[in-house]
């Protein structure tokens, strides 16, 4: 195969290139990535000298770009790209909107030109928050964030290609994601790296909000098995079914990295935070995916990674982050 993967420098699209150069030795990948703050070619280091692993730095939203890429004779195309960060798009909503509305169109434009594959990484966010229960990939999309509103956007834009232009498309909608590579504005990997410099966690409201938390590399084999075996016009809800309280998890961080309830400081609740995330994943499972990753071993091997490699977060930490982290939670 011929993938075509944009955001790939970014957590999740890292993580993504890696399994697929490591499990198909025949396929190539080529990544187009605009390099944001959240974009870090150290995330791919290992595999920059493989001959399979071509680099384009280029933007989803202009035409140019995506036309060059495309130009490259893609046989799929997996979109990654976008602002991900919720409490970005509640002070920057239009660069959510630009980068996961408007990108996800010009790729589809050009899939649909090709009539190649193309798979959209959605979020379990369209679908808003829920008290019990799960939702299907049948249920309504009601996103509460305009991060969750413009990934919902592309959904749907998904869908009437699907419909319209008999795009072959398939979308996945995950739960959170945590392990390595994880740019540290992001729960766990600012509360592991907090820790590490002696600092304290901030932690939202009471810490009722309840997420569902999936290993990254167990994420990036239900994507692939999705690219490789999902049913068009389909789309496929990705879960590990480890639910937790951010108050649990923010324990489980503290045990495990032996600090102590002194280290939590309870800050200003994120406006309009959704209570509880749940997706049903019955579909995906009948293809035959079902994570590996226990949370607490998970957790453990995720505060591994970042103990031993503060040479990569450290600069990351000191840089545009710093005035973000300083606006936000002052000198917690
Ligand atoms: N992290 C999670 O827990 C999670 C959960 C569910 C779904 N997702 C989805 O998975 C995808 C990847 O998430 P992530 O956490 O790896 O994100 P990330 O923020 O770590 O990385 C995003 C990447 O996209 C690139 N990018 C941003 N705008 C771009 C543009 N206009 N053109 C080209 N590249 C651009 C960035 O440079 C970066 O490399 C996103 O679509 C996100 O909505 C993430």
């Amino acid at each position: 195969m011929r993938l075509l993967v944009t955001g790939g420098c970014g957590f999740i699209g890292s993580n993504f290139i890696r399994l697929v150069l490591e499990e198909h030795p025949e396929d190539e990948v080529l990544n187009l990535d605009k390099l944001t703050y959240a974009g870090n070619p150290e995330n791919l280091k290992d595999v920059e000298g493989s001959p399979r692993y071509f680099f384009q730095q280029g933007d989803i939203c202009e035409a140019e770009d995506v036309v060059k890429a495309f130009a490259w004779k893609p046989d799929t195309a997996v979109n990654f790209a976008a602002e991900t960060h919720v409490d970005r798009s509640i002070t920057s909503p239009e660069d959510f909107v630009r980068t996961d509305v408007l990108g996800t169109y010009r790729l589809l434009e050009q899939a649909r030109e090709l009539g190649i594959r193309f798979m959209q990484i959605s979020t379990d966010e369209v679908y808003g928050s829920i008290s019990a229960g799960s939702f299907t990939e049948e249920s309504p999309l009601r996103p509460n964030s305009p991060y969750a509103a413009s990934k919902a956007g592309a959904d749907l834009l998904v869908r009437s290609y699907v419909r319209t232009y008999g795009v072959d498309a398939v979308i996945v909608r995950s739960s959170n994601n945590y392990g390595p590579y994880q740019y540290p504005e992001k729960v766990i990997p600012l509360f592991v790296t907090n820790l590490l410099e002696g600092r304290k966690v901030p932690l939202y409201g009471e810490g009722r909000n309840v997420r569902d938390w999936l290993y990254v590399r167990d994420n990036c084999r239900a994507i692939d098995l999705v690219l490789r075996s999902g049913r068009s016009g389909e789309a496929y809800n990705i879960g590990a079914g480890q639910e937790k309280t951010n108050l649990e998890l923010t324990h489980i961080i503290l045990e495990i990295m032996g600090k102590g309830e002194e280290s939590i400081e309870y800050v200003p609740d994120r406006p309009g935070h959704d209570l509880r995330y749940s997706v049903d994943t019955s579909r995906l499972r009948e293809l035959g995916w079902s994570p590996r990753q226990d949370f607490e071993g998970g957790l453990r091997e995720t505060v591994r990674w970042y103990r031993e490699n503060a040479a990569w977060w450290e600069p990351i930490k000191s840089g545009e982050f710093q005035r973000y982290y300083l606006e936000r939670y002052g000198d917690i």
